[in-house]
């Protein structure tokens, strides 16, 4: 345990790189770099990492990118609860900065009403059945006014509050303090209950009749919360059904 972690007491600032998710890997690869909370951040990501294959654009200069090092020591078993605290870490952030109906659209996309304004990408090593070490990327639109019109739905903070956001240094450092103090509790105390009830609070659409894709089928459901291994719960034909990620898709 650690009781003095704190993330982003060391920064790699980088004016460009491809993926801070992959740098931070083969930083790391180096004994001497392995430092838990160790972050990574460009201004220009030429080459980002969505979920699921997908690619992630940021106009440079404009949003934050960037990854943090952790090494959580979760049983495999329990590894959405990173995600779950990431999330919350992130929605504490935006609510602090004054934002208004801050969702999670599951698994772990930050939302504000029905407009995407941030992703985040955990990439985990399993060492003996623990998670023994994750990269975490973000990327959270801050500045940006125009995106590509390929892109579903996206926002930025500026969008949202009208106003531009001049220090991205100050923002991305209290980020991290938010994040770090929900990874924080998650690691001394491993004290996980009520997260689940935190988490499904604040999921997109809950409660909300809506149309999802499942296994090529549009279907009429309801989300209801979680279970433990992350598995997104949906209320439909009068029965509850767990979908994984491959299995659901948002209409
Ligand atoms: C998603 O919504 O699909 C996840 C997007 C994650 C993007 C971030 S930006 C910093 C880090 N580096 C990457 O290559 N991806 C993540």
């Amino acid at each position: 345990m650690n009781e003095g972690l704190i993330i982003g007491n060391r920064i790699v600032r980088l004016e460009s790189c491809p993926s801070t998710n992959d740098y931070l890997k083969s930083f790391v690869a180096e004994p001497k770099n392995k430092l838990e909370g160790l972050v990574v951040v460009t201004n220009d990501q030429t080459k980002g990492r969505g979920q699921q294959g997908t690619t992630w654009t940021s106009e440079p200069g404009m949003n934050l990118c960037f990854s943090i090092y952790l090494e959580p020591k979760l049983e495999l078993s329990r590894q959405f609860c990173l995600s779950q605290m990431i999330s919350l870490g992130l929605v504490d952030f935006l609510n602090e900065l004054g934002l208004d109906e801050v969702k999670i659209k599951w698994p772990n996309d930050i939302y504000v009403g029905t407009r995407k304004i941030a992703g985040i990408l955990v990439e985990n090593t399993v060492q003996a059945g623990k998670i023994a070490s994750s990269v975490v990327g973000i990327g959270l639109n801050v500045n940006q006014l125009n995106f590509d019109a390929s892109l579903p739905n996206p926002t930025s903070i500026a969008l949202e509050s009208g106003k531009t956001v001049v220090d991205l240094r100050h923002l991305l450092s209290s980020l991290l303090g938010r994040i770090g103090a929900r990874y924080l509790s998650l690691k001394l105390s491993n004290k996980l209950d009520g997260l689940d009830a935190e988490y499904t609070e604040l999921l997109f659409q809950k409660d909300v009749p809506c149309n999802y894709l499942v296994n090529g089928e549009l279907i009429s459901g309801v989300i209801t919360g979680v279970d433990s291994s992350g598995r997104l719960c949906l209320h439909h034909n009068s029965k509850e059904d767990f979908f994984d990620l491959k299995e659901i898709k948002f209409q």
